[in-house]
């Protein structure tokens, strides 16, 4: 989208095109990010929306890659039983220790259960669907909410990020990935109910910022399967806008099959198909969350 605009004398015949992304706002490419000199301690960063399928997955892994990619050091958590995260990275978890065993026994080194990835810089704490009884455990232990951050700790150092995968719930395990983390960047995809259900989240990481964790911040909503041919998804983002306004990245996830497709292949799209102008937008995330200061 480019828009016209007349110069400074007024002579509307001559005209600059501005490029505009798809949120209202000029076009930013987002600089490379530079080098870092060392690694961590970590900036923990939650991807949370207890609306099912909306790119939770997708984006953790994806920009995880492209985080990578830029030279940071990347934990992905995978804190969902269906264990799509570990799935996604290629990452078998019926036999090995999981992120379920550390939660239960907090004396285990996390260390034994992190797992490298196929692409360099990039480990990933496995779960499975043993995770689901995580709950029912926790739920009567001392400080039951802040397990995950007590993990997590023990390895924020070796890191420059950590980004957590939530399960589209707003239970424990959510609360406990709110309370260990830096920032939340909440995944929306581009659809008629996309904004229901998300006060109840802005809520839920509200109460998190008053009692558990005051330094908690927003790091973004990030609009998801956008396809720019239908004025439904136009519409949708519209008002994502005006409700959450420069809270919206710039950068905007579209709508392609190339997902699924990396998916079964187990890998990063940027690894699947680096060209694909899916890996390109997920490489501009992580440039813009850099130069926004959510990561070093
Ligand atoms: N931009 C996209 N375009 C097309 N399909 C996508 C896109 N992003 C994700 N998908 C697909 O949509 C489905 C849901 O995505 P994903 O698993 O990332 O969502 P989620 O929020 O993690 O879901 P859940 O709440 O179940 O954990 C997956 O099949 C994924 O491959
Ligand atoms: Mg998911």
């Amino acid at each position: 989208m480019a828009s016209k605009r007349s110069t400074a004398d007024g002579d509307s015949a001559v005209t600059t095109d501005t490029p505009m992304g798809p949120t209202g706002r000029p076009y930013h490419g987002f600089a490379t990010p530079s080098k870092l000199d060392g690694h961590g301690p970590a900036r923990i960063i939650s991807l949370c929306n207890q609306k099912g399928g909306v790119g939770k997955t997708t984006t953790t892994i994806n920009l995880a890659a492209a985080l990578a990619s830029y030279g940071r050091r990347v934990l992905a958590v995978d804190f969902d039983p269906q264990g799509a995260l570990s799935a996604g990275l290629g990452v078998q978890t019926h036999e090995s220790a999981t992120i379920y065993d550390l939660l239960l026994d907090p004396k285990r080194d996390p260390n034994e259960v992190i797992v490298s990835t196929s692409v360099d810089g990039l480990d990933i704490l496995p779960a499975n669907i043993d995770l689901s009884a995580a709950e029912v455990h926790l739920v009567n232990e001392v400080a039951r909410e802040t397990i995950l951050a007590r993990v997590l700790r023990k390895v924020a150092g070796d890191y420059d990020v950590i980004l957590i995968d939530c399960q589209p719930s707003l239970g424990l395990l959510t609360v406990n990935a709110l309370t260990a983390s830096h920032g939340v960047l909440i995944p929306l995809e581009c659809e008629f109910f996309a904004l229901r259900g998300v006060a109840l989240l802005i809520e839920t990481i509200d109460k998190v910022r008053d009692r558990l964790n005051p330094a908690i911040t927003l790091d973004g909503v990030l609009a998801t399967m956008y396809d720019p041919r239908t004025l439904h998804s136009r519409e949708v983002l519209e008002r994502v806008v005006d409700a959450f306004g420069d809270d919206v990245l710039e950068t905007v996830i579209g709508r392609t099959v190339k997902f699924p497709d990396a998916s079964v292949a187990g890998v990063p799209i940027t690894k699947f198909a680096p060209e694909h102008s899916a890996a390109q937008a997920y490489l501009r995330l992580a440039r813009e969350l850099v130069s926004r200061g959510a990561v070093a």
